[in-house]
């Protein structure tokens, strides 16, 4: 079992030799050890203290030491988001294949739709990804956003600078921008989803009238401690910098961090443990409701990304549509489903699959789901039990990629899920 720190952005400080964090200060004259410290800034120097977020590293080499980065071709994780008019259509995918030839984690990303980009610093990139083995010899980080990483098959442990992170369908982890990791496969294959944050930093939602607690709880979220990697080689870091990735070679691990402090950290959380609110009398509240970590935009209010989830639940509203209802909105919806079935649609939304319901485009339960859910008897609860979708929501319309709108798994007939819905006006009816 790995040992984790708990808390949401707050101060940590862990080592992993006794004696390595100074004290009094963060970059004395000499680091014991030998150890050189370096900081690293999440957010501007001058950013408001509550939302200020760096860390300061105790490493056995500083991160400059490496050799010059070359661009890489072209691949399937990119930030090319304009190469085609926007359809207004709702989108829906089955679940990416698994690869069959050797695919480790960062090769096997697949860029479906997003919209802005790191020059911006807004915006979001979304991706799938599938793999069947380890990144080896090989670190990655990611300068144009932090990555939310939602596995929906297999186990993953991620090593970064800052420390290991294990992680299972139904939790997620966040990489801050940056940070030097590295992915193995604990179940030798996985699938799930990355959403890339251009934006600020994901944050906890304020609670306002639901009070001191609720949704997901500060101290649910783990922060690996320290530990290091002391190894020489012929490694590759890779890069992703401005949209595009770079390849350095570099002579040892980048994972070589003996101790830290600070705000600026990777962390994980069990989606199972979110504090899921509704009705008691009638009606559904929106699916902000669901809210689990958002980005903040310039707009008050207004999200860059909302993390939103479906988890399982009562319904117990009298009166009520207890489906969620059909609806359009100004923001724009990816959903995916890690687990089980979601409760507006019969069929067609896999477990790995995902669908994008865009700016103003009408969606809501299928046919099936409505005549169940408007015949259903309101006197007991609907208990929804094996579940668990999640949808990242953006002010901004997503921009499918080519690739996306062109993949064999893309459902052209998703339409259809809506046709069947009959005409039920009679003007003289009570
Ligand atoms: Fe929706």
């Amino acid at each position: 079992m790995l040992a984790y720190q708990s808390g949401f952005g707050n101060e940590f400080a862990t080592e992993a030799v006794p004696g390595t964090l100074p004290e009094g200060r963060n970059s004395p004259q000499r680091v014991a050890h030998g150890l050189y410290a370096e900081q690293v800034s999440g957010t501007a120097f001058t950013a408001p203290r509550h939302s200020n977020r760096r860390s300061w590293l105790y490493r056995i080499r500083p991160t400059s030491q490496h050799e010059p980065f070359a661009l890489l071709p072209e691949t399937s994780f990119h930030n090319r988001f304009d190469e085609q008019p926007v359809t207004p259509n709702q989108l829906r995918w089955s679940p990416r294949s698994l690869p069959t030839t050797p695919t480790d984690f960062l090769q096997g990303l697949f860029t479906v739709a997003g919209n802005g980009g790191a020059a911006a610093q807004s915006g979001v990139g979304i991706h799938v990804y599938a793999a069947n083995c380890d990144m080896t010899g090989r670190y990655f980080y990611d300068a144009d956003g932090e990555l939310l990483i939602v596995p929906q098959q297999g186990r993953l442990r991620i090593a970064t600078e800052l420390g290991i992170l294990e992680i299972e369908p139904q939790e997620i982890a966040v990489i801050p921008r940056g940070v030097r990791f590295s992915v193995a496969l604990l179940d030798g294959v996985a699938r799930g989803y990355v959403c890339e944050n251009f934006g600020a930093l994901l944050r906890l939602p304020d609670l306002g009238p639901i009070g001191s607690n609720g949704l997901a709880n500060p101290r649910d979220f783990q922060i690996p401690v320290a530990a290091f990697e002391d190894i020489e080689g012929d490694y590759k870091l890779i890069a992703k910098f401005q949209g595009r990735l770079w390849s350095a070679k570099i002579g040892h691990s980048p994972l070589d961090v003996v101790g830290w402090h600070g705000n600026y950290a990777p962390y994980k959380y069990d989606l199972r443990r979110f504090n899921t609110i509704g009705s008691i009398s009638y009606d559904h509240p929106d699916p902000s409701i669901f809210l689990v970590l958002h980005s903040a935009s310039d707009s008050p209010g207004v999200s860059n990304l909302d993390f939103v989830i479906f988890p399982p639940r009562w319904l117990v509203a009298q009166d009520t549509f207890r489906p969620p209802w059909f609806h359009r909105n100004i923001a724009s919806e990816f959903m995916g489903l890690v687990h089980g079935e979601y409760d507006a649609k019969a069929e067609g939304f896999l477990p790995g699959g995902c669908s994008l319901h865009n700016s103003m485009s009408g969606h809501g339960p299928d046919a099936e789901t409505f005549e169940k859910a408007s015949a259903a008897d309101l006197s007991r609860p609907t208990v929804i039990t094996d579940t668990m979708a999640f949808m990242f929501e953006t002010r901004a319309v997503l921009r499918p990629t080519t690739q996306a709108l062109a993949a064999p798994e893309r459902q052209g007939d998703y339409w259809r899920c809506w046709q069947g819905l009959r005409k039920h006006f009679h003007p003289t009816a009570e």
